[in-house]
């Protein structure tokens, strides 16, 4: 820890990238899915061969593209990233492809959005490094097979299970990302208060993780606006005092929940009588694309026992109840229309 806090050390622009770990020994937590991974890595080493196709799934900000990021370090390889959005028709993918030199790693975000036409192209590229181009129309038509050279894919989604089976079994690794807990979450925050410059009290970093979600992205972005919080209030130390009243102006509870959260489960109480209530019905009613609402909000909820996926539909749980002080004996009175 630093002596002197330097609040204005690190620029925020660009400070996402710099707590970033950059080697294995930085990067805390998923102790076994780091094992694995360092055994795929030093045995292609050995044998001379790319690394197997990697999948790696769980919520988001978990440290994904972090670990897709030091998997490429360690290969020594160009990381070159996409999304599955970004690649919209096959042509788009046959210009990546074609493009990667020898021991790349290609990492594709949010591979679920992948269209079916791209993911078959994708097929012959992973198991047999060749792409298929078509040429013609009809009977004439074409395959012009190109040989690509020996990379990898390391392929991240939040959602699996809208993987189809032939896709998912073409990798070769498939890692489930898990929460952190809260020890990890705090080694996080030292860490990142070091690269920082942020002097802050040991007792004032729970505080923080608490609030984190379990999550590394959160932890960071709320030490971030601790930062500012105690550099506009001119507080050389970062007290527990101070990451209360930072978490209070930013309306983030002991939980970590923020008034979105609140609104989603307040919305199924007030408007659907605490469910059941489909997907589809909540995310209209809150302004929300589905994919937030399922991707985002609601693994989180779940996690805390707020809200339960039934075959009916969502359902705020007795302990969601508890957590607004609403009673669920009188569930529509709440005052919140
Ligand atoms: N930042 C994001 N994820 C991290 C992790 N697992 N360890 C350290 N810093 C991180």
């Amino acid at each position: 820890m630093p002596e002197l806090t330097d609040l204005n050390k690190t620029k925020d622009s660009g400070l996402d990238l710099t707590l970033r770990p950059q080697k294995w020994d930085d990067y805390i937590g998923q102790e076994k899915i780091k094992r694995n991974l360092q055994i795929i890595i030093g045995a292609a080493k050995i044998r001379k061969d790319p690394i197997e196709h990697i999948l790696l799934y769980g919520p988001a900000g978990l440290g994904k593209t972090t670990l897709a990021n030091l998997i490429s370090v360690e290969i020594g390889g160009n990381l070159r990233t996409t999304s599955g959005p970004m690649i919209e028709k096959t042509g788009d993918l046959a210009s990546i492809l074609t493009n990667l030199n020898e021991g790349d790693i290609l990492f594709i975000d949010e591979v679920h959005r992948l269209n079916k036409a791209v993911e078959e192209v994708l097929y012959p590229a992973m198991e047999s490094r060749t792409l298929d181009i078509i040429i013609g129309k009809g009977a004439s038509a074409k395959i012009l097979q190109i040989q690509l050279p020996p990379f990898s894919i390391i392929a991240a989604t939040t959602r699996i299970d809208l993987l189809s089976s032939p896709f998912r079994s073409r990798f070769g690794g498939t890692f489930k990302l898990d929460f952190y807990n809260e020890g990890d979450i705090e080694k996080i925050i030292s860490r990142s208060a070091e690269i920082l410059g942020l002097n802050i009290n040991k007792n004032a970093m729970p505080l923080i993780a608490r609030s984190s979600r379990s999550t590394p992205r959160i932890a960071n972005r709320l030490l971030k606006r601790v930062r500012d919080f105690a550099q506009i209030y001119e507080k050389p130390i970062v007290t527990s005092d101070i990451v209360a009243s930072a978490l209070k102006l930013l309306e983030v509870d002991e939980l970590g929940l923020e008034p979105s959260d609140k609104h989603i489960l307040r919305v199924i109480i007030d408007k659907y009588n605490g469910g059941p209530v489909g997907l589809k019905t909540i995310a209209a009613s809150c302004g929300e694309e589905e994919e937030t609402v399922e991707g985002v909000y609601e693994p989180y909820l779940m996690r805390l026992g707020f809200l339960a996926r039934t075959p009916k539909g969502r359902v705020v749980t007795e302990l969601g109840y508890k957590h607004l002080n609403i009673n669920p004996q009188n569930k529509n009175q709440s005052n919140f229309f």
